[in-house]
């Protein structure tokens, strides 16, 4: 059975990215594509500024931008990709739940609310029970699953491996984050180049947060977030996709270079289609993983985790992951994959 799907946001950074992973997608047809004002009513061809390193889809190109307004989406519509900015999802994601749209959104909004699964399929998957939850409490007939942020989703992977493992008890991180996590308009050139910026509006919050929903324990009614204290530190630097991560992790057990390599290269990974063979990559080389070699790997959707070393308390690493890839859109649509196997479509 093919779905028919529809991008909300489908002209921004993400909505391309949406793009390149729906189209070739064996489950899923692309139905509807909004944005704002600017661009109703355009073909998509014209509406978008398309930057994405694979050519517009030609199919795609010749569609209508409609408004992102749930009375514009067709009724045959089946799963909605929201890539909208936060302020904007927060309006109207709802209006489309309650019109009895499932929706896969990447917007901050609603991340930590209680009933809102937030999931990495591969991490938490039974984190979508809360769909049940929301339903009883909101009186929606659809259904809304966000995923994270995107520096929380590059590190939580590793963690939730040595937390399964060691147990975790702290976690400090400082991220270099690539622009295209700030979307198209978010950071000038006359910004960045020959630059770094030590502030990212919100970001580390979203980590400090967002990580510990995702490390928690769904009893079936709600998620208990994990105990672990999470310490975030956000700088932007010029590298255009991927995201380095250096990591501190205090753990409850104590662990030896070897026992994490073990414990992160065996974690399970999910029989999604978008979800890589292997979750997350060990590199013994020092000097790895680093954006431009290493964005790529498994399509964007892998993890990579190296320079790992004992500390005090426990291990410190560095981890990477394409940010508009698994940070994003891939991870949007592996959550629409989740959807589909678990009968919500
Ligand atoms: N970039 C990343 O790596 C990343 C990672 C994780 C999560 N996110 C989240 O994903 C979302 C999108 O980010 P982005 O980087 O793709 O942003 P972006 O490049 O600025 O794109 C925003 C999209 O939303 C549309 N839009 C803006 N205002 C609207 C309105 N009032 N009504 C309807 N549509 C409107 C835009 O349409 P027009 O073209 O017509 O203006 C565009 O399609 C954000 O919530 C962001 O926090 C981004």
């Amino acid at each position: 059975m093919t779905v028919r799907v529809g991008v909300l946001g489908a002209t921004g950074a993400v909505g391309q990215r949406l793009i390149q992973q729906i189209d070739p997608h064996p489950d899923f047809e692309l139905a509807a594509l909004t944005a704002s004002s600017a661009s109703t009513g355009k073909s998509y061809r014209e509406a978008a500024k398309w930057r994405v390193d694979s050519p517009i889809p030609e199919d795609v190109a010749d569609m209508t931008v409609v408004a992102t307004d749930p009375d514009e989406v067709p009724d045959d519509v089946d799963l909605l990709f929201s890539s909208l900015p936060s302020s904007v999802g927060e309006a109207v994601e709802p209006e489309f739940i309650e019109a009895g749209y499932v929706m896969s959104s990447n917007s901050s909004n609603f991340r930590t609310d209680e009933d809102i699964p937030l999931t990495i399929p591969e991490v938490n998957a039974d984190h979508l029970g809360l769909i049940e939850v929301q339903r009883d409490e909101r009186g929606w007939d659809g259904a809304l699953v966000k995923n994270p942020n995107c520096s929380t989703i590059t590190m939580v992977p590793p963690l939730a491996a040595l937390d399964e493992a060691f147990g975790l008890t702290d976690v400090r991180v400082s991220t270099l984050q690539a622009v295209s996590g700030a979307g198209y308009s978010g950071v000038t050139s006359m910004e960045i180049i020959d630059n770094a910026i030590p502030h990212i509006g919100g970001e580390e919050k979203k980590m400090e947060t967002e990580s510990r929903k995702l490390l928690g324990e769904f009893d079936g009614a709600e998620v208990q977030w994990n105990d672990a204290e999470v310490a975030a530190s956000c700088n932007r630097i010029p590298t255009l996709d991927g995201h380095l991560e250096n990591v501190w992790a205090d753990t409850a057990e104590d662990v030896t270079v070897e026992e994490a390599a073990e414990a992160l290269r065996e974690y399970p990974s999910i029989d999604l289609p978008s979800s890589p063979d292997q979750l997350i990559k060990v590199f013994e080389e020092p000097d790895r993983p680093q954006p431009r070699l290493d964005r790529n790997q498994s399509d964007g959707m892998g993890i990579a985790v190296g320079g790992i070393q004992e500390t005090e308390n426990g291990l410190q690493f560095n981890c990477l992951a394409h940010n508009t890839i698994r940070g994003a859109a891939g991870a949007s649509v592996l959550n629409g994959e989740l959807l589909l196997e678990e009968g919500y479509l």
